[in-house]
């Protein structure tokens, strides 16, 4: 059996997880973001897969805030990459789920994410626009998810959230 380790970053994994996202996606513009999030402090939980004991794979969160810039306690979940080679084996899956744990244990109340809307719902992401939250970005409805780690939490917010400034270059 092969043994799945998902734990927080550590500056010595900083360059694999660099690949790891120039990889997994068509640009190298995903990996520059997460080096961009972490040098800019904007990184809240940022978690490797190791398969016995080589990471193969990456999640980030970051705050995100409502339309004003102000706080919310929402985690924006992006990006996310499994090596190549090792997607379709359930890395993916764990490291959400243990996002997701990772967020609640921060005290943070829901989870947004922009992404395949086929990949996400099995998580419990449901279209945003189901409590009324829009995206600043011109986003698929059915792309743009939220989760609610704190039922009703979202109700109080609405409207649009924002990720952090420097997804602007991505999105
Ligand atoms: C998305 C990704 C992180 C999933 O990691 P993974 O370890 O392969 O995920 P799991 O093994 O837990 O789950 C695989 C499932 O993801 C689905 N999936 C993978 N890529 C997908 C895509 N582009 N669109 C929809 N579903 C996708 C697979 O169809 C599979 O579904 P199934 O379980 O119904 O067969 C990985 O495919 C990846 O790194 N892709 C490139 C980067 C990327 O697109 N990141 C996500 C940005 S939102």
């Amino acid at each position: 059996m092969k043994e799945l380790n998902i734990r927080p970053e550590s500056e010595q994994d900083q360059s694999t997880i660099h690949q790891i996202n120039a990889e997994a996606f068509e640009t190298e513009i995903e990996a520059n973001l997460v080096d961009a999030l972490r040098d800019s402090g904007a990184t809240l939980i940022s978690l490797v897969a190791e398969r016995d004991n080589v990471v193969v794979g990456h999640i980030l969160f970051s705050p995100m805030t409502d339309a004003a810039g102000d706080s919310i306690p929402v985690a924006g979940l992006a990006p996310m990459a499994v090596a190549p080679e090792y997607q379709q084996q359930g890395i993916g899956s764990a490291l959400v789920r243990s996002g997701l744990e990772h967020c609640r244990a921060a005290g943070y109340k829901a989870v947004i994410v922009l992404g395949h809307p086929r990949y996400y719902p099995r998580f419990g992401f449901v279209p945003a626009s189901h409590f009324n939250i829009r995206s600043q970005y011109d986003a698929p409805d059915e792309a743009f998810m939220a989760l609610e780690l704190e039922p009703g939490a979202l109700g109080e917010i609405g409207g649009v959230v924002k990720y952090h400034p420097l997804f602007d270059q991505v999105a």
